[in-house]
């Protein structure tokens, strides 16, 4: 089942982003953050278990982004990276946001879902403050991916 986070989820969410931030294939998100925006984030829960994790975080007018979209490695290819995105796509719709981005290297699995290729630099300016704080800024080799809702 897929719900809203809590803070008793945050050691799950961060021990689930960690290898791939380690890898420099996503974002790192520390503790501070993570409890500054646990509201951002659902779970995906089996038995006693978060399998994976995906955050919504609304950017501006009419926009937001799907960030920290992570699954146990032990558990990809069964389907909940794609329902993560579609609950957070349905969390969107509910909250009257008409566009939804996302920053990755994974553009063919966004693909599948329906989002589609954009010029990063039609992004709103705000959505760039957390850059300064990946290795990789400036040199950014993210693709950025749209859907409208
Ligand atoms: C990308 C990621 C979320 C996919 O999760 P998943 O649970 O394995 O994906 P699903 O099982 O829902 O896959 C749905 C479809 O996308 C495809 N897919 C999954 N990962 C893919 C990838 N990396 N590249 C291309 N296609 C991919 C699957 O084959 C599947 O296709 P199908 O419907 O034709 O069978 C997962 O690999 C992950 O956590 N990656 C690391 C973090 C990351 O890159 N996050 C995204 C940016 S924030």
């Amino acid at each position: 089942m897929i719900r809203k986070a809590t803070l008793n989820d945050i050691p799950f969410i961060q021990e689930t982003i960690k290898p791939y931030a380690e890898r420099g294939e996503m974002l790192s998100r520390t503790l501070n953050d993570l409890y500054e925006h646990i509201r951002d984030f659902s779970v995906y829960e089996k038995g006693n278990g978060v399998l994976g994790v995906a955050a919504l975080a609304l950017s501006w007018e009419n926009i937001a982004e799907i960030r920290s979209l992570a699954i146990l490695e032990n558990r990809l290819s069964l389907g909940i990276g794609s329902a993560l995105v579609k609950y957070c796509l349905e969390e969107a719709r509910s909250l009257y946001v008409k566009k939804v981005f996302v920053l990755t290297y994974t553009a063919e699995f966004f693909k599948k879902i329906g989002f589609h290729p954009i010029d990063k630099e039609d992004l709103p300016q705000k959505i760039w403050k957390d850059c300064v704080n990946c290795s990789k800024f400036p040199a950014c080799d993210e693709q950025a991916l749209i859907i409208e809702l």
